[in-house]
């Protein structure tokens, strides 16, 4: 592994790209190699088993591009592969995931306090969380609640408007996620609609965007590997499974600005 060395970043689709924002606004020396599956999308509702053979696959295509991390931007596939993912890399990449960062950061900040979680079916349903959650033993009330309807909504720029409003305040209201102290949005959509959630709470409750806690996490990891890419990496890639022009769109609304897809088929 070298330095200079791209950093591979996979979700099922282009909600991922939240996330490598924020690594790319973070550490803007990295090149980055982002993979969408977007023929297979949604994970939120798939099986474990099958999240598992296209992280693995996507896998083999940021190892040819010579990848020295792998971010799995993508929580269900965070819940369902991270485990068989670093064990089939191996010394090949460093290999980080969107769960653990944040509760490292939980860990550091909260206290017999009573945390919830909103995400896909896969990743609420794989209780990751609730499990890596007790394990710290820091008296954290954990409750959480699948909210299939928010990616979706989201991805049809239904996110601005009263009926998206009126979904979130029900998904909100559920007893699951009553008197919190903090709201983990476990889901690469979600931080677009974080401010939505946060004015919902008025302020009450702390809405946690993994996305940024995830590149600080990132950053630590190859510093402490000396793998930081010590000058500007030029050669961007995004790369997905299916193209059509709807995912273009997307890459505007999830990374911010309009960048080049470009068609990499998963299986022949
Ligand atoms: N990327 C998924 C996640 O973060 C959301 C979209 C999907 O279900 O594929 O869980």
């Amino acid at each position: 592994m070298g330095k200079n060395q791209p950093i591979g970043i996979f979700d099922s689709g282009l909600g991922g790209l939240t996330v490598a924002r924020a690594v790319k606004s973070l550490l803007p020396n990295e090149q980055i190699i982002y993979f969408g599956d977007s023929a297979h999308l949604p994970y939120g509702d798939k099986s474990a088993a099958t999240i598992q053979a296209y992280s693995i696959k996507i896998c083999d295509v940021l190892l040819q591009h010579k990848c020295k991390a792998i971010l799995i931007a993508c929580n269900s596939a965070s819940a369902a592969a991270y485990d068989l993912v670093k064990a089939y890399v191996g010394s090949k990449a460093e290999v980080v995931n969107v769960i653990d960062p944040v509760i490292y950061y939980l860990d550091a900040f909260f206290k017999r306090r009573r945390i919830g979680l909103i995400g896909t079916k896969q990743t609420v349903g794989s209780e990751i969380y609730k499990r890596k959650i007790e394990g710290l033993n820091k008296q954290i009330t954990f409750s959480a609640l699948a909210t299939p309807l928010l990616a979706p909504m989201i991805e049809e720029y239904f996110h601005k408007n009263e009926i998206s409003n009126q979904i979130i305040a029900e998904y909100l209201s559920q007893q699951e996620l009553s008197q919190l102290d903090a709201l983990v949005l476990g889901c690469t959509h979600y931080p677009l609609i974080k401010t939505h959630i946060e004015h919902f709470y008025k302020g009450a409750v702390e809405v946690i965007d993994s996305s940024e806690i995830v590149a600080q996490y990132l950053e630590r990891v190859l510093i402490d590997r000396d793998l930081i890419s010590v000058k500007q990496q030029v050669g961007d890639k995004f790369l997905v499974s299916d193209f059509t022009e709807s995912f273009q769109a997307a890459t505007t609304l999830f990374f911010g600005q309009n960048v080049a897809l470009e068609k990499h088929v998963l299986w022949e």
